[in-house]
Protein backbone atom coordinates (compact mmCIF):
# COMPACT_ATOMS: atom_id res chain seq x y z
CA UNK A 1 0.00 0.00 0.00
CA UNK A 2 2.59 2.20 0.76
CA UNK A 3 4.91 1.65 -2.58
CA UNK A 4 1.60 2.21 -3.87
CA UNK A 5 1.02 5.59 -1.99
CA UNK A 6 4.95 6.13 -2.77
CA UNK A 7 4.89 5.40 -6.62
CA UNK A 8 1.72 7.85 -7.36
CA UNK A 9 3.89 10.38 -5.06
CA UNK A 10 6.18 9.61 -7.65
CA UNK A 11 3.86 9.84 -10.46
CA UNK A 12 3.02 13.09 -8.93
CA UNK A 13 5.89 14.44 -8.89
CA UNK A 14 7.56 13.29 -12.39
CA UNK A 15 4.23 14.34 -14.40
CA UNK A 16 4.37 17.47 -12.17
CA UNK A 17 8.48 17.88 -13.28
CA UNK A 18 7.81 16.79 -16.82
CA UNK A 19 4.51 19.67 -16.98
CA UNK A 20 6.70 22.24 -15.78
CA UNK A 21 9.13 21.60 -17.91
CA UNK A 22 6.85 21.51 -20.83
CA UNK A 23 5.15 24.40 -19.84
CA UNK A 24 8.86 26.42 -19.50
CA UNK A 25 9.34 25.09 -23.08
CA UNK A 26 6.28 26.48 -24.28
CA UNK A 27 6.84 29.96 -22.31
CA UNK A 28 10.54 29.67 -24.05
CA UNK A 29 9.09 29.55 -27.38
CA UNK A 30 6.37 31.99 -26.97
CA UNK A 31 8.62 34.52 -25.48
CA UNK A 32 10.66 33.73 -28.22
CA UNK A 33 7.99 34.65 -30.77
CA UNK A 34 7.21 37.52 -29.05
CA UNK A 35 10.36 39.24 -29.60
CA UNK A 36 10.96 38.81 -33.16
CA UNK A 37 10.04 42.24 -34.74
CA UNK A 38 8.09 41.40 -38.03
CA UNK A 39 9.78 42.40 -41.07
CA UNK A 40 8.60 45.00 -43.29
CA UNK A 41 8.71 42.09 -46.05
CA UNK A 42 6.49 39.65 -43.71
CA UNK A 43 3.58 41.46 -44.23
CA UNK A 44 2.29 43.64 -47.03
CA UNK A 45 -0.73 46.30 -47.42
CA UNK A 46 -3.74 45.45 -49.00
CA UNK A 47 -6.88 47.18 -49.73
CA UNK A 48 -9.73 44.81 -48.05
CA UNK A 49 -12.50 42.86 -50.42
CA UNK A 50 -15.94 42.45 -49.04
CA UNK A 51 -15.97 38.77 -50.26
CA UNK A 52 -13.14 37.53 -50.01
CA UNK A 53 -12.14 38.93 -46.95
CA UNK A 54 -15.15 38.41 -44.51
CA UNK A 55 -13.71 35.48 -42.86
CA UNK A 56 -10.64 37.07 -42.00
CA UNK A 57 -12.13 40.04 -40.42
CA UNK A 58 -14.84 37.46 -38.85
CA UNK A 59 -11.49 35.67 -37.28
CA UNK A 60 -10.32 39.35 -36.04
CA UNK A 61 -13.56 39.75 -34.35
CA UNK A 62 -13.83 36.88 -32.44
CA UNK A 63 -10.69 37.64 -30.74
CA UNK A 64 -11.89 41.04 -29.51
CA UNK A 65 -14.47 41.92 -26.44
CA UNK A 66 -14.76 38.23 -25.62
CA UNK A 67 -15.54 37.34 -29.04
CA UNK A 68 -19.00 40.09 -28.92
CA UNK A 69 -16.79 42.47 -31.09
CA UNK A 70 -19.33 45.27 -33.05
CA UNK A 71 -16.84 45.18 -36.21
CA UNK A 72 -18.91 42.57 -38.23
CA UNK A 73 -22.44 44.80 -37.48
CA UNK A 74 -20.69 47.47 -39.46
CA UNK A 75 -19.19 45.52 -42.06
CA UNK A 76 -21.22 46.20 -44.97
CA UNK A 77 -21.27 49.92 -44.45
CA UNK A 78 -17.61 50.03 -44.94
CA UNK A 79 -17.91 48.65 -48.41
CA UNK A 80 -21.50 50.14 -49.16
CA UNK A 81 -21.53 53.91 -48.92
CA UNK A 82 -21.13 56.11 -52.18
CA UNK A 83 -17.97 57.41 -53.06
CA UNK A 84 -17.63 60.69 -51.37
CA UNK A 85 -18.46 58.62 -47.93
CA UNK A 86 -16.30 55.81 -49.24
CA UNK A 87 -14.22 53.98 -46.07
CA UNK A 88 -10.43 53.20 -46.32
CA UNK A 89 -10.70 49.25 -45.27
CA UNK A 90 -6.74 48.60 -44.97
CA UNK A 91 -5.31 45.00 -43.99
CA UNK A 92 -2.22 43.87 -43.33
CA UNK A 93 -1.71 40.25 -45.24
CA UNK A 94 0.71 37.66 -43.78
CA UNK A 95 3.18 37.03 -46.86
CA UNK A 96 3.72 33.25 -46.37
CA UNK A 97 0.43 32.15 -45.33
CA UNK A 98 -1.59 34.56 -47.16
CA UNK A 99 -4.32 35.20 -43.68
CA UNK A 100 -5.46 38.48 -42.50
CA UNK A 101 -2.77 39.52 -39.65
CA UNK A 102 -4.42 43.18 -39.30
CA UNK A 103 -7.49 45.46 -40.06
CA UNK A 104 -8.01 48.95 -39.97
CA UNK A 105 -10.55 51.33 -41.49
CA UNK A 106 -11.30 55.07 -42.56
CA UNK A 107 -14.57 56.38 -42.24
CA UNK A 108 -15.23 59.62 -43.39
CA UNK A 109 -18.26 61.41 -41.30
CA UNK A 110 -21.02 62.77 -43.24
CA UNK A 111 -21.39 66.47 -43.38
CA UNK A 112 -17.97 66.89 -41.52
CA UNK A 113 -14.50 67.42 -43.25
CA UNK A 114 -12.93 64.69 -40.33
CA UNK A 115 -12.66 61.08 -40.86
CA UNK A 116 -12.77 58.74 -38.02
CA UNK A 117 -10.35 55.64 -37.43
CA UNK A 118 -12.11 52.58 -36.60
CA UNK A 119 -12.05 49.03 -36.20
CA UNK A 120 -7.68 48.98 -35.63
CA UNK A 121 -7.91 45.00 -34.75
CA UNK A 122 -4.44 42.62 -35.15
CA UNK A 123 -4.74 38.96 -34.93
CA UNK A 124 -3.16 37.73 -31.69
CA UNK A 125 -0.59 35.37 -33.56
CA UNK A 126 0.92 38.37 -35.23
CA UNK A 127 0.36 41.18 -32.32
CA UNK A 128 3.68 42.90 -30.86
CA UNK A 129 5.47 43.22 -34.00
CA UNK A 130 4.53 46.51 -34.80
CA UNK A 131 1.71 45.95 -37.10
CA UNK A 132 -0.81 48.66 -35.55
CA UNK A 133 2.02 51.10 -35.57
CA UNK A 134 2.60 50.54 -39.21
CA UNK A 135 -1.43 50.04 -40.57
CA UNK A 136 -1.95 53.69 -38.51
CA UNK A 137 0.93 54.98 -40.40
CA UNK A 138 -0.31 53.46 -43.92
CA UNK A 139 -3.37 54.94 -43.21
CA UNK A 140 -2.19 58.26 -42.50
CA UNK A 141 -0.17 58.04 -46.11
CA UNK A 142 -3.13 56.90 -47.62
CA UNK A 143 -5.46 59.49 -46.60
CA UNK A 144 -2.90 62.27 -47.06
CA UNK A 145 -2.79 60.74 -50.50
CA UNK A 146 -6.53 60.71 -51.35
CA UNK A 147 -6.86 64.33 -50.27
CA UNK A 148 -4.83 65.59 -52.19
CA UNK A 149 -5.93 64.01 -55.06
CA UNK A 150 -9.44 65.53 -54.54
CA UNK A 151 -10.48 61.67 -53.71
CA UNK A 152 -11.11 62.18 -49.66
CA UNK A 153 -12.94 65.86 -48.25
CA UNK A 154 -11.03 65.11 -45.25
CA UNK A 155 -8.81 67.57 -43.18
CA UNK A 156 -8.79 65.87 -40.01
CA UNK A 157 -8.64 62.53 -38.67
CA UNK A 158 -10.31 61.45 -35.63
CA UNK A 159 -9.71 58.60 -33.06
CA UNK A 160 -11.07 57.36 -30.45
CA UNK A 161 -9.58 54.90 -27.63
CA UNK A 162 -10.15 53.69 -23.76
CA UNK A 163 -7.57 55.24 -21.46
CA UNK A 164 -7.03 51.89 -20.36
CA UNK A 165 -5.69 50.86 -23.84
CA UNK A 166 -2.13 51.04 -23.74
CA UNK A 167 -1.02 49.71 -26.94
CA UNK A 168 -4.12 51.97 -28.72
CA UNK A 169 -2.97 54.93 -26.68
CA UNK A 170 1.06 54.22 -27.95
CA UNK A 171 -0.29 54.09 -31.51
CA UNK A 172 -2.01 57.03 -31.49
CA UNK A 173 0.38 59.18 -29.83
CA UNK A 174 3.34 57.75 -32.23
CA UNK A 175 1.52 58.74 -35.22
CA UNK A 176 1.47 62.86 -33.66
CA UNK A 177 -2.37 62.67 -32.82
CA UNK A 178 -3.43 64.87 -29.90
CA UNK A 179 -6.14 63.82 -26.94
CA UNK A 180 -8.67 66.82 -28.16
CA UNK A 181 -11.22 65.72 -25.84
CA UNK A 182 -12.14 63.28 -22.98
CA UNK A 183 -15.15 61.73 -22.41
CA UNK A 184 -16.17 59.45 -19.24
CA UNK A 185 -18.00 56.20 -19.74
CA UNK A 186 -21.00 54.95 -17.46
CA UNK A 187 -20.29 51.32 -16.68
CA UNK A 188 -24.24 49.98 -15.33
CA UNK A 189 -23.33 46.13 -14.78
CA UNK A 190 -20.77 43.80 -15.29
CA UNK A 191 -21.22 40.64 -17.62
CA UNK A 192 -21.30 38.03 -15.27
CA UNK A 193 -21.65 35.69 -18.25
CA UNK A 194 -18.34 37.03 -19.69
CA UNK A 195 -16.20 38.78 -17.35
CA UNK A 196 -13.75 39.12 -19.90
CA UNK A 197 -15.78 41.37 -21.46
CA UNK A 198 -14.60 45.14 -20.14
CA UNK A 199 -16.20 46.91 -23.11
CA UNK A 200 -20.03 47.12 -22.12
CA UNK A 201 -22.00 46.87 -19.28
CA UNK A 202 -24.40 43.63 -19.86
CA UNK A 203 -26.97 43.63 -18.26
CA UNK A 204 -29.69 40.76 -18.64
CA UNK A 205 -33.86 40.68 -18.99
CA UNK A 206 -34.16 40.75 -15.33
CA UNK A 207 -31.40 43.15 -14.27
CA UNK A 208 -32.88 45.41 -16.13
CA UNK A 209 -35.64 46.16 -13.53
CA UNK A 210 -32.80 45.89 -10.70
CA UNK A 211 -31.16 48.41 -12.30
CA UNK A 212 -34.04 50.60 -13.07
CA UNK A 213 -35.00 50.14 -9.03
CA UNK A 214 -31.27 50.97 -8.12
CA UNK A 215 -31.18 54.08 -10.02
CA UNK A 216 -34.56 55.30 -8.78
CA UNK A 217 -33.63 54.42 -5.19
CA UNK A 218 -30.06 56.33 -5.77
CA UNK A 219 -31.90 59.10 -6.92
CA UNK A 220 -34.51 59.31 -4.86
CA UNK A 221 -31.96 58.98 -1.78
CA UNK A 222 -29.53 61.56 -3.39
CA UNK A 223 -32.43 64.36 -2.67
CA UNK A 224 -35.58 63.75 -1.48
CA UNK A 225 -37.16 66.41 -3.10
CA UNK A 226 -36.36 66.18 -6.67
CA UNK A 227 -39.20 64.56 -8.73
CA UNK A 228 -38.68 62.81 -11.97
CA UNK A 229 -40.74 64.80 -14.91
CA UNK A 230 -41.86 63.21 -18.08
CA UNK A 231 -38.96 63.88 -20.92
CA UNK A 232 -40.11 65.50 -24.47
CA UNK A 233 -39.72 63.27 -27.07
CA UNK A 234 -38.12 65.59 -29.99
CA UNK A 235 -38.79 65.02 -33.64
CA UNK A 236 -36.96 66.30 -35.82
CA UNK A 237 -33.13 67.08 -36.22
CA UNK A 238 -34.09 71.05 -36.74
CA UNK A 239 -35.65 70.55 -33.33
CA UNK A 240 -32.96 68.83 -31.42
CA UNK A 241 -29.77 71.15 -33.54
CA UNK A 242 -31.27 74.07 -31.93
CA UNK A 243 -31.11 72.81 -28.31
CA UNK A 244 -27.84 71.29 -28.50
CA UNK A 245 -26.99 74.96 -29.91
CA UNK A 246 -28.84 76.63 -27.32
CA UNK A 247 -26.38 74.39 -25.05
CA UNK A 248 -23.24 75.29 -26.60
CA UNK A 249 -22.42 71.92 -27.89
CA UNK A 250 -20.62 72.01 -30.80
CA UNK A 251 -18.96 67.97 -30.75
CA UNK A 252 -22.00 65.36 -30.69
CA UNK A 253 -20.90 61.94 -29.64
CA UNK A 254 -22.85 59.00 -30.94
CA UNK A 255 -22.38 55.37 -31.51
CA UNK A 256 -18.84 56.37 -30.38
CA UNK A 257 -18.06 58.64 -33.37
CA UNK A 258 -17.49 62.53 -32.79
CA UNK A 259 -19.72 64.73 -35.19
CA UNK A 260 -19.95 68.41 -35.38
CA UNK A 261 -23.45 69.07 -34.66
CA UNK A 262 -25.31 70.11 -37.51
CA UNK A 263 -28.30 69.47 -39.01
CA UNK A 264 -27.41 67.47 -41.95
CA UNK A 265 -25.33 65.01 -39.50
CA UNK A 266 -28.86 65.07 -36.68
CA UNK A 267 -30.85 63.83 -40.25
CA UNK A 268 -28.40 61.70 -41.37
CA UNK A 269 -28.15 59.91 -37.47
CA UNK A 270 -31.87 59.46 -36.83
CA UNK A 271 -32.66 58.90 -40.80
CA UNK A 272 -29.48 55.84 -40.68
CA UNK A 273 -29.58 55.13 -37.14
CA UNK A 274 -32.87 55.26 -36.28
CA UNK A 275 -32.27 57.78 -33.56
CA UNK A 276 -34.54 59.23 -30.96
CA UNK A 277 -33.82 62.18 -29.00
CA UNK A 278 -35.36 62.95 -25.43
CA UNK A 279 -35.04 66.49 -24.00
CA UNK A 280 -35.58 67.95 -20.29
CA UNK A 281 -34.99 71.52 -19.35
CA UNK A 282 -31.64 71.08 -19.12
CA UNK A 283 -30.53 68.60 -20.93
CA UNK A 284 -30.84 66.15 -24.04
CA UNK A 285 -29.60 62.53 -24.82
CA UNK A 286 -29.81 61.07 -28.46
CA UNK A 287 -30.01 56.99 -28.19
CA UNK A 288 -30.52 54.32 -30.08
CA UNK A 289 -31.20 50.02 -29.62
CA UNK A 290 -29.32 48.48 -32.19
CA UNK A 291 -28.35 44.59 -32.60
CA UNK A 292 -25.44 43.42 -31.13
CA UNK A 293 -23.85 40.02 -32.04
CA UNK A 294 -25.51 38.20 -29.04
CA UNK A 295 -28.72 40.56 -28.43
CA UNK A 296 -29.68 43.78 -28.65
CA UNK A 297 -28.08 46.61 -27.23
CA UNK A 298 -29.16 50.47 -26.32
CA UNK A 299 -26.66 53.15 -26.38
CA UNK A 300 -27.70 56.99 -25.45
CA UNK A 301 -25.47 59.90 -25.10
CA UNK A 302 -26.05 62.75 -22.69
CA UNK A 303 -25.20 66.38 -22.86
CA UNK A 304 -26.55 68.71 -20.19
CA UNK A 305 -25.82 72.01 -18.59
CA UNK A 306 -27.86 71.06 -15.72
CA UNK A 307 -26.60 72.52 -12.46
CA UNK A 308 -26.46 69.42 -11.36
CA UNK A 309 -25.61 67.48 -13.91
CA UNK A 310 -26.17 64.37 -12.21
CA UNK A 311 -30.16 65.01 -11.79
CA UNK A 312 -30.31 65.54 -15.34
CA UNK A 313 -28.00 62.80 -16.64
CA UNK A 314 -30.20 59.68 -13.83
CA UNK A 315 -33.52 61.23 -15.33
CA UNK A 316 -32.60 60.65 -19.25
CA UNK A 317 -31.45 57.01 -17.98
CA UNK A 318 -34.25 55.91 -16.17
CA UNK A 319 -36.25 57.14 -18.92
CA UNK A 320 -33.95 55.30 -21.51
CA UNK A 321 -34.32 51.88 -19.51
CA UNK A 322 -38.00 52.07 -19.42
CA UNK A 323 -38.33 52.99 -23.11
CA UNK A 324 -35.93 50.01 -23.59
CA UNK A 325 -37.79 47.96 -21.01
CA UNK A 326 -41.51 48.56 -22.92
CA UNK A 327 -39.81 48.43 -26.80
CA UNK A 328 -37.56 45.42 -26.28
CA UNK A 329 -39.15 43.55 -23.23
CA UNK A 330 -36.31 41.66 -22.24
CA UNK A 331 -34.17 41.42 -25.39
CA UNK A 332 -32.11 44.32 -24.89
CA UNK A 333 -28.24 42.72 -23.46
CA UNK A 334 -26.76 46.00 -22.79
CA UNK A 335 -26.34 49.50 -21.76
CA UNK A 336 -24.26 51.99 -22.86
CA UNK A 337 -24.42 55.94 -21.48
CA UNK A 338 -21.75 58.23 -22.39
CA UNK A 339 -22.16 61.80 -20.79
CA UNK A 340 -20.48 65.02 -19.34
CA UNK A 341 -17.93 65.05 -17.48
CA UNK A 342 -19.65 67.71 -14.75
CA UNK A 343 -21.64 64.52 -14.00
CA UNK A 344 -18.95 62.38 -12.92
CA UNK A 345 -17.96 62.97 -9.22
CA UNK A 346 -21.83 63.11 -8.55
CA UNK A 347 -22.38 59.77 -10.27
CA UNK A 348 -19.60 57.90 -8.54
CA UNK A 349 -21.36 59.58 -5.13
CA UNK A 350 -24.46 58.09 -6.22
CA UNK A 351 -23.13 54.63 -6.31
CA UNK A 352 -24.07 54.14 -9.70
CA UNK A 353 -21.20 53.84 -11.62
CA UNK A 354 -19.75 50.23 -11.47
CA UNK A 355 -16.68 50.40 -13.60
CA UNK A 356 -14.91 53.81 -14.68
CA UNK A 357 -13.05 54.63 -18.02
CA UNK A 358 -12.53 57.00 -20.31
CA UNK A 359 -12.77 57.35 -23.94
CA UNK A 360 -9.82 59.71 -25.86
CA UNK A 361 -10.87 61.25 -28.71
CA UNK A 362 -7.27 61.91 -30.67
CA UNK A 363 -6.89 64.43 -33.73
CA UNK A 364 -4.71 64.96 -36.45
CA UNK A 365 -4.90 67.39 -38.82
CA UNK A 366 -3.54 66.11 -42.32
CA UNK A 367 -2.24 69.36 -43.53
CA UNK A 368 0.49 69.16 -41.18
C1 LIG B 1 -4.22 47.17 -29.88
C2 LIG B 1 -3.64 46.27 -30.97
C3 LIG B 1 -4.24 46.67 -32.31
C4 LIG B 1 -2.12 46.48 -30.99
O1 LIG B 1 -1.59 45.74 -32.08
P1 LIG B 1 -0.03 45.36 -32.22
O2 LIG B 1 0.27 45.11 -33.65
O3 LIG B 1 0.30 44.29 -31.25
O4 LIG B 1 0.67 46.72 -31.75
P2 LIG B 1 2.17 47.15 -32.06
O5 LIG B 1 3.05 45.95 -32.09
O6 LIG B 1 2.19 48.05 -33.26
O7 LIG B 1 2.51 47.97 -30.74
C5 LIG B 1 2.07 49.28 -30.52
C6 LIG B 1 2.68 49.80 -29.20
O8 LIG B 1 1.93 49.27 -28.11
C7 LIG B 1 2.76 48.53 -27.24
N1 LIG B 1 2.00 47.37 -26.82
C8 LIG B 1 1.60 46.31 -27.56
N2 LIG B 1 0.86 45.47 -26.82
C9 LIG B 1 0.78 46.02 -25.59
C10 LIG B 1 0.17 45.64 -24.39
N3 LIG B 1 -0.54 44.50 -24.30
N4 LIG B 1 0.30 46.45 -23.31
C11 LIG B 1 1.00 47.59 -23.37
N5 LIG B 1 1.61 48.03 -24.51
C12 LIG B 1 1.51 47.23 -25.59
C13 LIG B 1 3.95 48.14 -28.09
O9 LIG B 1 5.08 47.92 -27.28
C14 LIG B 1 4.11 49.37 -28.95
O10 LIG B 1 4.71 50.40 -28.19
P3 LIG B 1 5.84 51.40 -28.79
O11 LIG B 1 5.07 52.57 -29.33
O12 LIG B 1 6.66 51.75 -27.61
O13 LIG B 1 6.56 50.65 -29.86
C15 LIG B 1 -3.92 44.75 -30.69
O14 LIG B 1 -3.46 44.45 -29.39
C16 LIG B 1 -5.40 44.38 -30.78
O15 LIG B 1 -5.88 44.03 -31.86
N6 LIG B 1 -6.10 44.45 -29.65
C17 LIG B 1 -7.56 44.17 -29.60
C18 LIG B 1 -8.38 45.23 -30.31
C19 LIG B 1 -8.14 46.63 -29.80
O16 LIG B 1 -8.00 46.89 -28.62
N7 LIG B 1 -8.10 47.58 -30.77
C20 LIG B 1 -7.95 49.00 -30.51
C21 LIG B 1 -9.28 49.58 -30.24
S1 LIG B 1 -9.15 51.35 -30.15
Amino acid sequence: MKRMVDDNVGIVVVTSFLTLVAAAAVRARSMKTRTIKGSDEDYRTIHLDKDKHYDGVAELASYTYGGHDWILNEYESWFSQGSSRSCIVLGMECVRTGALAGLFVLRPIPGDRVGCLEALRVHPDHRGRGLAHRLQREMIAEARRRKQSGELAVDKLRYSVYDENAASVRVAEGSGMKVAYSYPYLMVAEDEHNPENEFLGRIGPNAIQILLDDCLHAIQSFDKKQTLPPLNTLSSPEEVFSRLKAMGVEVLYQDWKPYATSVDNLGLLTEAKNHTALSSKDGLSLGTIRPDNRGKICIVTHYSTHSDPAMDVLRHFIHWLQICKREQGGEVTSFYCSYPEAAHLALKRLGIVRKEKAQLEYILDLDI
